[in-house]
């Protein structure tokens, strides 16, 4: 039997985050809908942030409420402290996630905190997390490049990946945030990250800004990782990214996938649906 990779799918969060016109609710839900249809056992569908540093996403919980819930599809918002934790779980979230960086500058500027204040502040929401029996997911920003600090070292992300992991993190997803990794940057971290913590509990979520990102998945599927983070249509980008394009394309990862023997339960037809529709809501179309 093909060996399983999961595809954990970003767009309606990391997807449309950085939109700068904003999308009705309705149409956010429409996408996560036609999502929910194509085999995806996970779908990150927003985040609980200050509405004032990221706009689009302050309809969370409207968007949670009017998801259609397909069986055995967990629904996944981000949270960056307790009052974006409280919130997502009200919401009904069935999993959260914390997100830090490996960079200073990069932290500084997406959460306002330095990487060891951004741990601290982690860790009620790890608590509460753990009390109210919802699975924590970690995010590494900024891997193997950083748009304000330049090349990351590698230990600097093995060490936060650990870090994250001892909060209690069932996983920990490795951000290339502005799609600047090479397969040669991106094996080397990975092979300090995997001195740390083991390839099942680590995740690949690569931007594609330099067209890279289909080999940094090869590179990591040759580490032992199946799991990756990936966007329909190549949606995305970090609002304190500047340059960061989108997630690799949902649709490149499965047909690569596919072609290494891989099975990933995603239906490519109905996956085209929802990327045509992705499509029509980005500022551009
Ligand atoms: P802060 O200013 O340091 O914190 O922001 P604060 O506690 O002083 O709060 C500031 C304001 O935000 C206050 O409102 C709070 O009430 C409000 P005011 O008094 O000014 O009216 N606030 C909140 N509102 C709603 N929900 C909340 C919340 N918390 C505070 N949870 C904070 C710190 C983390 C809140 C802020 O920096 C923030 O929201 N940052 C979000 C950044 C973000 O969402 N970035 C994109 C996601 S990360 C990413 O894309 C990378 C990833 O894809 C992986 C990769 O590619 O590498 C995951
Ligand atoms: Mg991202």
């Amino acid at each position: 039997m093909a060996e399983r990779v999961t595809i954990f799918e970003m767009s309606p969060r990391d997807g449309l985050q950085n939109e700068p016109v904003q999308i009705a609710a309705a149409d956010k839900i429409r996408l996560v809908d036609l999502l929910s249809a194509c085999g995806f056992a996970r779908i990150e569908v927003t985040s609980f942030v200050s509405p004032k540093w990221v706009p689009q996403m302050a309809d969370a919980a409207e968007v949670l409420a009017g998801i259609a819930r397909a069986e055995g599809v967990s629904y996944a918002a981000l949270t960056p402290n307790l009052r974006g934790f409280e919130a997502a779980r009200a919401a009904g979230a069935d999993e959260v996630a914390i997100f830090g960086s490996a960079s200073e500058g990069f932290s500084a500027r997406n959460i306002n905190c330095s990487i060891a204040e951004s741990l601290e502040r982690f860790a009620p929401v790890a608590e509460a997390a753990g009390a109210a029996g919802i699975p924590l997911r970690g995010y590494v920003s900024c891997v193997t490049d950083c748009p304000y600090d330049g090349p990351t070292p590698p230990g600097r992300v093995a060490e936060v990946a650990a870090a994250l992991i001892g909060l209690g993190c069932y996983e920990v997803s490795l951000g290339d945030t502005i799609g600047a990794g090479m397969p040669e940057t991106v094996a080397a971290m990975l092979d300090a990250v995997l001195e740390a913590v083991p390839a099942s509990r680590l995740a690949g979520h690569y931007h594609d800004t330099r067209g890279r990102a289909l080999e940094n998945i090869g590179v990591s599927l040759d580490r032992g990782l199946r799991v990756f983070d990936s966007s329909v249509a190549g949606l995305g980008g970090c609002p304190y990214a500047p340059g960061a394009k989108g997630n690799v394309a949902t649709e490149a990862v499965v047909a690569m996938l596919a072609m290494r023997g891989f099975e990933t339960g995603i239906d490519p037809r109905r996956l085209a649906a929802a990327a045509a529709f992705a499509n029509t809501l980005r500022s551009a179309a």
